[in-house]
């Protein structure tokens, strides 16, 4: 069997390989412009005709690419966005980036991934390197789309190249951004692993290459699944040190000035996100296929999700201090994005801690300087400047997100209960504070 990746190869040396990247979320945006900035030739789809029309106007949507950048590579005539799929028939590279949720029932939901990758069937040509970056279970790459692309006749590793190669970016993240995290890559076949290295050694630091498409799938899902345990792990340790009344971030602010084999954890409101309360999940179905139960993952998941009920309880006890219930109470939610300076509101526990206050007759109001409008339910809030919000004296706050950007001392300082869900008054003593 001969493979013919040597054309593509050439064309990744000499940046000549036009990168066609699906999908320009929080994943897509960032890898696009990463390519654009080391000179490649860089297109952009996506079915939300408005992200291409800002990409294509400069503007950067995502916090996490700065607008310069951004601008520059559209300047220079590097990268462009389209909703028009045909365009794929001019790319030699096209990586897939589109989200992989779960459905209601809490199965994986491959759609998104399935009409990409028809929109690259539909154009496919040799020599051409299809990657799949969206995270999903062991087995996709080959079971899912190989055979969709295989079914006009060419042939994978041979005529065209498959690997897949999972997105590590942590929006938010000030140290590790997609440079400078290193890159797994699993092709179908040895020629598909070379050019897929090749391709991503040329724009981040370290490659790591891996045997097949399954172990990069399962990489990925081990990484996101040791999260999620171990803050399940954390989040009962905060139940139960609440039930023998010690400070949980004491004990881990303690446990880990261990110099090896510990890592910190935190707890929190509960899991957000689109990655982690998603990703075990997509594991333990396929697993069930496989006729295993993933115990930890369920585990984890039971105590994870019942962390806001926590949360509405200790603002319960909070009001009790002062004779008052969480009905009729003025609650004031500060932060509701899913984790500390970003935007991103998917699965955010605020909107659970939102939910369960509001069916207990509170009164809600919140500020979160990254997320103007809020609609969740029958709610639709707009954001308050803080101050503004203190100055009218709810009867009590909860910290549900810690942007670096609110006045902690003044919170503090002003008559209000709070709750603090993320430790985020850590070293400030008041008898109004009430840590998870
Ligand atoms: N957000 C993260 O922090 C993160 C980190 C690592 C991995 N991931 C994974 O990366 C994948 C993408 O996540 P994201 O956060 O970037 O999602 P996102 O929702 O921010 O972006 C996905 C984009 O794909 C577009 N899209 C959907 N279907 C399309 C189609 N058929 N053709 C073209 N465009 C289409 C959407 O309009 C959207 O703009 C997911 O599998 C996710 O699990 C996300």
């Amino acid at each position: 069997m001969t493979t013919n990746n040597q054309g593509l190869l050439d064309r990744i040396r000499t940046k000549k390989a036009r990168i066609g990247v699906i999908g320009l979320g929080y994943v897509g945006l960032p890898l696009a412009v990463e390519f654009a900035r080391q000179g490649f030739d860089v297109c952009g789809f996506d079915v939300d005709e408005s992200k291409s029309s800002q990409i294509n106007a400069g503007h950067s949507y995502i916090p996490d690419v700065p607008q310069v950048d951004l601008c520059e590579v559209v300047k220079a005539g590097r990268l462009r966005a389209t909703n028009q799929m045909a365009d794929l028939a001019g790319m030699d590279v096209i990586d897939i980036c589109v989200p992989t949720p779960l459905r209601k029932t809490k199965d994986p939901d491959l759609s998104y991934v399935v009409k990409a990758v028809e929109a690259v069937v539909a154009s496919l040509k040799r020599g051409q390197l299809i990657i799949l970056e969206s995270t999903t279970y062991p087995g996709t790459t080959d079971e899912v789309v190989q055979p969709l692309l295989e079914s006009r006749g060419l042939k994978a590793d041979v005529d065209f190249f498959l690997a897949f190669s999972p997105e590590r970016v942590d929006p938010g993240n000030q140290t590790f951004n997609t440079r400078n995290i290193p890159k797994i890559v699993g092709g179908i076949g040895p020629a598909s692993t070379e050019v897929a290295a090749l391709l991503y050694g040329s724009i981040v630091e370290k490659v790591v290459q891996v045997s097949s498409t399954r172990v990069a799938e399962m990489v990925k899902l081990l990484e996101n699944t040791f999260r999620a345990v171990n803050i399940g792990l954390v989040n009962e340790l905060a139940l139960m040190c609440h039930k023998m009344d010690i400070d949980v971030w004491e004990v881990i602010d303690a446990a880990k000035t261990k110099p090896f084999g510990f890592m910190p954890f935190y707890p929190g409101p509960g899991l957000g996100g689109h990655c982690i309360p998603i990703d075990p999940f997509y594991l333990s179905w396929k697993a069930r296929q496989n006729g295993f139960e993933c115990r930890f993952i369920e585990l984890a998941g039971n105590v994870n999700s019942a962390m806001p009920d926590f949360v509405v309880e200790r603002v319960a006890e909070a009001l009790n201090t002062v004779r008052k219930s969480i009905n009729g109470s003025r609650v004031h939610l500060i932060g509701v994005a899913y984790k500390k300076d970003v935007n991103d509101m998917r699965e955010s526990p605020a909107l659970d801690v939102l939910e369960l206050l509001s069916k207990r007759g509170a009164q809600l109001s919140y500020s979160d300087p990254f997320v103007p409008e809020l609609t969740h339910g029958n709610h639709t809030l707009s954001s308050v400047d803080l101050p503004a919000a203190l100055a009218l004296g709810p009867d009590c706050a909860v910290i549900c997100t810690d942007h670096t950007m609110f006045d902690y001392d003044a919170l503090v300082n002003g008559g209000t209960l709070l709750v603090d869900t993320r430790n985020a008054l850590k070293n400030r003593q008041s008898p109004r504070i009430f840590r998870l």
